[in-house]
């Protein structure tokens, strides 16, 4: 029996997808991969390196750096590591948050990602979230799913992330920036984030966590 399974968790930004994913993951002992963090590892980078800066991007010099650019995820804790250094709580402060749609819809971004998340692919499958993961990255997945929920469900589960991790922002603001990143991110032209025609979709506003896993777990076990 070939048991390898490729999972992939497609959907607007805060619709629970990395929950669900990692506790797929766990479920079926599959690595899990979160491919927003590696968007937000590269937006951080031209951060803090100067490329990016007032909204501006040197684009010929961030070009040329990228290919000095090394990106790690620890599969254990999901930690993201790069050029060595641990920026697990860095790449979601809302300055990365506020540009990395901006990067992601680079070209040039998401050729050198796309190679290393298919890379990531070992002989078991794993799982793993984003906006065109059943589209583009694993366009051959074995299931695939496409999260959606109302924003203001969103905005406010974010938002209460956030504030327990002592950031400070408002509601408005948060909501600002999920309508913003799913506005740039459905109309960038490289791989826009859209339902792949064999993906279940899945509304996450008024059900709770374990209702989601269980009806996930249901559909990939009776295919
Ligand atoms: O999953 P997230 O909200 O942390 O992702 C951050 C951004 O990265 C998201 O707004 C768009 C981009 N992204 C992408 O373009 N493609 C992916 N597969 C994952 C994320």
């Amino acid at each position: 029996m070939n048991s390898r399974k490729v999972i992939a968790i497609d959907g607007y930004a805060s619709t629970g997808k990395s929950t669900l994913a990692k506790m797929l993951s766990r479920h079926y002992h599959l690595p899990f991969i979160d491919s927003g963090a590696l968007y937000r590892g590269v937006t951080l980078f031209a951060l803090e390196k100067g490329f990016l800066k007032d909204n501006e991007l040197d684009q010929k010099a961030f070009n040329g750096a990228l290919k000095g650019l090394s990106l790690r995820l620890e599969p254990d804790t999901g930690d993201l590591y790069l050029n060595g250094e641990n920026v697990s709580q860095k790449i979601r402060l809302p300055q990365v948050s506020d540009h990395v749609s901006t990067i992601a819809a680079l070209s040039v971004v998401r050729e050198f990602l796309l190679l290393q998340q298919r890379q990531m692919a070992h002989e078991n499958g794993l799982v793993m979230d984003g906006r065109d993961i059943g589209t583009v990255v694993f366009p051959n997945a074995d299931h695939k799913f496409f999260f959606t929920a109302r924003p203001e469900v969103r905005a406010q589960r974010r938002y209460e992330e956030l504030k327990a991790q002592g950031q400070e922002t408002t509601f408005e603001e948060v909501l600002n920036n999920l309508i913003h990143r799913d506005q740039t991110d459905s109309s960038r032209e490289v791989a826009p984030l859209r339902k792949a025609d064999d993906a279940i979709e899945i509304d996450t506003s008024e059900v709770t966590t374990n209702q989601v896993f269980a009806h996930l777990i249901e559909k990939i076990d009776a295919k």
